[in-house]
């Protein structure tokens, strides 16, 4: 759905310390790939704890606009009965995947290598993005594609009716142009190869294992070597999705800037691919103790507790940039109240999000009160252990800004607002009334 909402401008306010338990909901990026490959699957695909945020739920409408039966059978739980790979029907109307680059990225690469015609729009947001990174490399599977200046959005996409695999080496550390080759390569025969040289998310590639396609991952010189062997039949699964890191992000930070504040967070994920946030936070001295490490729905979680911290700046590394790549822009905020420099290096493709988020950041954090530089690739906070406040944020239709600001406004001096706090519910539909029952004053 196109976010034509009304602005829904929000503020926080300082507040007492936050206690209690935050059952953060389902992890996007899994929640979306569960919806994918349930649909490239013969047979029932049953989903416990799916994120039911706007972007998951537009995959969920382009699955049934493909040919998928979806069904919701209470809160989280779904049900996909799934055409097959190389079993999408040609949709009747356009795919609008709303705020969603994964879900368009994905939907994308899911059906460029079937007969069919498709054409994807989205709102402003998504309009702005690029999306020759996933339509380059789809044409060398043979599917013809036109798009709007720049590569954008909208695109039609006239599927490869004899695809061919291909050996594609990935130009910047993305998990959607991995994800969107690795999808259309189930359909070409043979074998389909990604390279990255960085590694990211790998859910993907742990998920196409689980629905019983024969995958492989090779650490190289060149990088990480993923190869895919086409044309397999997928098994539907049960998928447990576990909770979401990047949303855990919000609470924990909150938690580790207000004083005085004790937090829970059960069952988040702690897959290596997402884990650069709780690496960078534990480096800044943050009082986070990791319970109960088990293995869930296929990824290794963790229930977290999170204390009031005294914070010290740390240099993040460019090759930690891809596994906290959603976790920058609460960063910056964090690093505003620890004490000294926090740079962030290599965070390039901050660029081309939701938003600018080096920009968007950088702005709203100046304008209440903090020391903020950056280039292309960069970003330093130069914290003094607090911020001023007072000021409204422009989030630019992107929710990890206007989540971010809500936290930093629960510890300045002054309250910070945001300019419309509605998309938060592409992702985080919960965070409100969960950070208020943790004594959050958001409103
Ligand atoms: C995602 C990959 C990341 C991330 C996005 C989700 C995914 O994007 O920012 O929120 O689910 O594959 P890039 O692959 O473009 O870095």
């Amino acid at each position: 759905m196109s976010h034509s909402a009304e602005p829904l401008p929000m503020t926080a306010r300082r507040s007492g310390p936050l206690r209690g338990e935050a059952r953060i909901p389902g992890d996007k990026s899994i929640s979306h790939r569960a919806l994918i490959l349930g649909a490239l699957s013969v047979g029932e695909t049953h989903i416990t704890g799916l994120l039911e945020g706007q972007d998951v739920l537009d995959t969920a409408k382009a699955m049934q606009a493909f040919g998928a039966q979806i069904e919701r059978l209470g809160i989280g739980e779904w049900k996909v009965n799934g055409v097959g790979v190389g079993g999408f029907a040609e949709p009747e109307g356009v795919i609008d995947c709303g705020n969603s680059g994964t879900g368009v990225r994905l939907i994308m690469g899911a059906m460029a290598t079937t007969p069919i015609s498709a054409t994807f729009t989205g709102d402003a947001s998504l309009s702005r993005r690029p999306m020759g990174r996933v339509t380059d490399p789809l044409e060398l599977f043979g599917c013809e594609v036109t798009a709007r200046e720049g590569k954008r959005l909208p695109v039609t996409i006239k599927g490869a009716a004899d695809p061919v695999p291909v050996r594609y080496k990935t130009p910047v550390a993305s998990a959607q142009i991995k994800s969107a080759v690795l999808l259309a390569g189930l359909n070409a025969p043979g074998q389909t190869v990604v390279i990255e040289s960085e590694p990211t998310r790998d859910h993907t590639e742990r998920m196409l294992a689980g629905f019983g396609a024969t995958i492989t991952t090779e650490i190289t010189d060149e990088g990480r070597v993923i190869t895919l062997t086409g044309r397999p039949e997928l098994k539907p699964q049960p998928v447990a999705v576990p909770r979401d890191p990047s949303s855990a992000a919000f609470p924990v930070a909150a938690a580790l800037i207000v004083p005085g504040s004790e937090i829970r967070v059960p069952g988040v994920s702690r897959n290596p691919t997402r884990d650069g946030l709780y690496v960078t936070l534990v480096e800044m001295g943050a009082d986070i103790t990791f319970e109960n490490q088990r293995e869930e729905g296929g990824e290794p979680v963790a229930d977290l507790l999170v204390r009031h911290s005294a914070l010290k700046g740390v240099t993040v590394p460019a090759e930690r940039a891809a596994s906290m790549i959603d976790e920058f822009p609460i960063l910056s905020v964090i690093a505003c109240f620890a004490e000294g420099m926090t740079v962030m290096q290599g965070v390039h493709e901050l660029r081309v999000k939701e938003s600018d988020r080096i920009a968007a950041m950088e702005d709203g954090l100046i304008a209440n009160g903090a020391k903020v530089t950056s280039t292309e690739d960069s970003m330093t906070v130069e914290g003094t252990g607090g911020l001023t406040g007072g000021a409204t944020a422009a989030t630019h239709i992107d929710h990890r800004i206007a989540m971010s600001f809500l936290v930093a406004g629960l510890a300045s001096q002054q309250p910070i607002s945001v300019d419309d706090g509605s998309p938060i519910a592409t992702s985080f539909p919960d965070f409100l009334p969960l950070m208020q029952a943790l004594g959050a004053e958001i409103a």
